[in-house]
């Protein structure tokens, strides 16, 4: 555990929680990165099942009822590393390092959003029941209160999703996604950018309810923007597997939310946790699948497409970071060496030597070219310092640097790494959730994920 950060103390109650599980919390000092931490608690395997561990919410308490208690009070936060109230999941990371999380061993152990909630007791308090509200029955009322969200608040999509949802019909659902996603990208590390794409389109139109993986004339993935999409063989290799265990519990669109996370940690990126119970929709037409930007907008048109989908401009400018890996087709930016806006010469804003480097690279438009210039196998913020060179691939990315609504956020982002890491994690959150509830309401559990169940 001491990779994590530095472990202050453990308890484990000799009681159990009502449901005969065991409980307890481990608190922690100095974590370095909370979301690789739950990441790996939550796949360790014990004899009893599985354990399931959660950050605690933490609380404090107005100065009055503080000097009532002993310094060792769990849930105090001393006032000057008070973050600001509505502080993200990321923030809060960095305004802490200091966290409880409660591991629970057991197969069933509730593990959807009410967990997040709960209180931690305090470990030598006597009332350690797991569902006791601890000593919050002496607070004082008047006392100011500070309840810091947590990224996981956010999660809920109006109650569409939740963290639990296949907690009974089909448990290993997530450790199936990530064993498969993992053998596939040891075979074949690039795939997992394009599951990361694929999932970008997939939320893009329509929400995220798999309609990019339906597989029929006129359907999304026929699209002209969907030519070059990959992936889809990982997804139905998942499909058919959870299939034999759990036969028409899991939607695609699930599968590809979750694979995508599980990509994007396998290149290095942030872990975030995933809520389940997207709806496979049942209507996927081409026309709507060419509406997603194909990197020659400008960013007026970027920032109205984010708005659409309720995503706001440092939710653009930190997706496009997806850009530090992966690669794009010489066809899609062939035009900004040879005859930008119909100058019949390069486009003016690209670096020279870059510029060389691209037009020896891309002779034929099917060539491939990486879209970070400098670490393209590497999940990192030089794609930010590549823009700032004028060394960004596509149009749409270079923009970012020389628009104003948008270059101090990539200022930000190149300076300081961590900050795009966690806040990939956050917007990568807010993508995944995307649903319309129209298509929610009249969705499916696909067997098959190119194709609807059934049209009646
Ligand atoms: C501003 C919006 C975006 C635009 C205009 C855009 C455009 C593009 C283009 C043109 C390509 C190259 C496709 C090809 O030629 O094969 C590409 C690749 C890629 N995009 Fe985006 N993209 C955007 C947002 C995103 C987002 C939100 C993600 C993920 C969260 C993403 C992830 C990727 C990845 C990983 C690749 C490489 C795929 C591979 O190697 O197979 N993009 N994007």
């Amino acid at each position: 555990m001491s990779k994590y950060g530095e472990v202050v103390d453990v308890y484990v109650p000799q009681k159990r929680s009502r449901s005969g599980k065991r409980f307890g919390f481990v608190r922690f000092r100095g974590v370095r990165d909370l979301q690789r931490l739950l990441y790996d608690v939550n796949r360790v395997h014990v004899e009893t099942g599985v354990i399931r561990a959660s950050v605690a919410q933490m609380r404090t308490k107005g100065p009055s009822t503080a000097a009532k208690e002993n310094q060792q009070s769990i849930y105090r936060i001393p006032d000057n590393t008070r973050p600001h109230p509505t502080g993200s999941y990321a923030n809060v990371a960095q305004a802490y390092g200091e966290y409880y999380y409660q591991p629970a061993h057991g197969k069933d152990q509730n593990y959807d959003g009410s967990t997040y909630h709960q209180q931690p007791n305090h470990p030598e308090s006597e009332n350690n029941e797991e569902d006791s509200p601890g000593d919050q029955e002496n607070e004082d009322p008047e006392a100011p209160q500070l309840t810091i969200p947590t990224l996981l608040d956010n999660l809920f999509s109006d109650g569409l999703l939740s963290f639990g949802h296949y907690h009974n019909t089909c448990p290993n659902a997530e450790s199936i996604i990530n064993r498969k996603v993992t053998e596939w990208f040891k075979k074949d590390k690039t795939l997992a950018a394009s599951l990361m794409r694929l999932h970008f389109h997939d939320c893009a139109v329509n929400g995220c309810d798999g309609s990019i993986l339906l597989n029929h004339e006129g359907s999304e993935r026929t699209a002209e923007a969907s030519k070059t999409l990959r992936g889809f063989e990982v997804i139905d290799d998942i499909k058919a597997e959870i299939e034999k265990s759990c036969p028409g519990a899991v939607s695609c669109a699930d599968i590809l939310t979750a694979a995508s996370r599980d990509a994007t940690v396998l290149l290095g990126g942030p872990y975030w946790a995933v809520p389940y119970g997207r709806k496979d929709g049942k209507v996927s037409n081409d026309k709507d699948a060419d509406l997603v930007p194909k990197g020659i907008e400008d960013i007026t048109s970027l920032i109205e497409f984010y708005q659409s989908m309720g995503l706001n401009v440092l939710d653009l400018v930190v997706l496009s970071g997806a850009h530090t890996i992966g690669r794009a087709a010489c066809g899609s930016v062939q035009y900004r060496l040879y005859n930008f806006k119909g100058t019949g010469k390069p486009d003016p804003s690209l670096d020279e030597k870059y510029l060389n480097f691209l037009t020896r690279k891309c002779r034929w438009a099917s060539d491939y070219v990486d879209l970070d210039a400098t670490t393209p196998r590497t999940f990192d913020a030089e794609y930010y310092k590549n823009l700032q060179k004028n060394m960004g691939l596509l149009p749409t990315d270079q923009l970012l640097q020389s628009d104003p609504r948008t270059s101090p956020i990539v200022a930000t982002l190149a300076a300081a790494p961590s900050v795009f890491y966690h806040q990939f994690g956050v917007s990568m959150a807010k993508l995944g959730n995307i649903l319309v509830p129209a298509i929610q309401d009249a969705g499916e559990i696909r067997t098959n994920c190119n194709a609807v169940n059934s049209k009646y």
